[in-house]
């Protein structure tokens, strides 16, 4: 029988959701395996502590103004994800090899904004929404294929501006700033910030956060003023709107000194017994830190490889046990021919591992690699 899941009251079974032989599907267990675990509902996890904090920031500020959704179902349609943010059609992030399609109409949302369309639409005007993203990424300690996000969003109607002396956008950009500095300040204290000019399809002007944090300066989300268009397919035609996006395990990788993403998922008391509700940014205390193993792998590539659906047979195959995945060589010969040699780096966060362990993995690796990824190993 195949597994079935029930997320924000949506069923979920494992056949709709992983189908090896479908082109339209790129989805592999390991990915399926996360879904419903919702990290960021656990009141003693890093994650979970971080999105209360929000949560009070906002509550304090504005009290009963913001909605709050945590418990949105990651399976959205294209639609949503995409076409109602107004991502263009040949925005890289649409790819098969950027995000992991269920069939060619349906995604696993690789961003929180995948709900504002729809949210607006029901008619909510202030909202958080907190969730599980997913993306197909590269391996290292800062990125893992399913994260955390939480989105915000605010509508202002004439009433809000006109004794302002300021048109709608410049309103909105204005509370927006002041809303998003006030945030970063309540979580990371007294320091020191900086907007910059970005770009995001459905934000217009847009910007980053930016502090000054340890030495470098880190960009902490993003946001800007909604595109009218959004607003007017949505019913607002009139109003302005701010919305912002956030990466929670960035924020709280520095909150809580959390050395590397895999942590989040460690169900080893160790870890989880440092965190408690309530307590943002006590430290965590590595446990130990067992030896990395090194294996390197070369291989001559076909059009078709590229890096993300390398490291996806690599997490499917050690899971968390592989810890990055770097591309150390690189050539083409007389022929043409590209060859690529990568290092896997095998580490796991809780014990040590054997050779004879890794040996096996790396022999799986390089079967698995030959076999789905048309590539010839050198
Ligand atoms: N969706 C963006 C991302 O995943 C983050 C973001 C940026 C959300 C700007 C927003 C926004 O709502 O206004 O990178």
């Amino acid at each position: 029988m195949s597994t079935l899941l029930e997320v924000g009251g949506v069923k979920i079974s494992r056949d709709d959701v992983v189908r090896e032989n479908d082109p339209t599907n790129n989805v592999p267990d390991s990915i399926f395996s996360k879904i419903g675990l919702q990290l960021h509902r656990r009141d003693n996890h890093p994650l979970g502590i971080l999105k209360q904090e929000i949560y009070s920031y906002f509550d304090n500020n504005f009290p009963g103004l913001f909605n709050k959704f945590d418990n949105l179902c990651p399976v959205v349609s294209v639609k949503m994800n995409f076409d109602d943010v107004l991502v263009p059609h040949d925005h890289v992030s649409r790819t098969y090899n950027d995000t992991y399609y269920i069939n060619a109409e349906t995604v696993l949302r690789c961003h929180t904004s995948a709900h504002q369309a729809e949210l607006l639409r029901e008619g909510h005007s202030y909202f958080l929404v907190t969730g599980d993203v997913y993306r197909r990424d590269s391996v290292d300690s800062t990125h893992y294929p399913v994260f955390h996000q939480m989105e915000g969003f605010r509508v202002f109607t004439p009433v809000d501006w006109e004794a302002s002396g300021v048109d709608g956008t410049s309103y909105a950009a204005m509370d927006l700033k002041k809303t998003l500095e006030g945030l970063a300040q309540h979580l990371f204290g007294n320091v020191e910030m900086r907007w910059v000019d970005a770009y995001f399809p459905f934000t217009d002007p847009s910007f980053e956060l930016e502090i000054y944090f340890q030495g470098n300066w880190m960009e902490v989300l993003g946001c800007g003023v909604t595109e009218q268009k959004i607003l007017i397919n949505n019913g607002r035609t009139g109003s302005t709107a701010w919305a912002f996006g956030l990466g929670l395990e960035r924020l709280a990788m520095v909150l809580f000194d959390i050395p590397d993403i895999r942590l989040f998922w460690s169900s080893d008391l160790r870890f989880t017994s440092q965190f408690s509700s309530g307590q943002l940014g006590v430290k965590f205390k590595p446990f130990s830190k067992f030896p990395p193993c090194y294996k390197d792998i070369s291989f001559w590539i076909s059009e078709s490889f590229t890096e993300n659906n390398f490291c996806e047979v690599v997490r499917g195959i050690a899971g968390d046990l592989a810890e990055q995945v770097s591309l150390i060589d690189s050539f083409t010969n007389k022929k043409g021919m590209t060859s690529h040699c990568y290092r896997i780096t095998y580490r796991s966060m809780e014990r040590s591992l054997t050779d004879e362990e890794i040996n096996q993995l790396q022999g799986r690796v390089r079967d698995e690699v030959e076999n789905k990824l048309n590539v010839t190993i050198r």
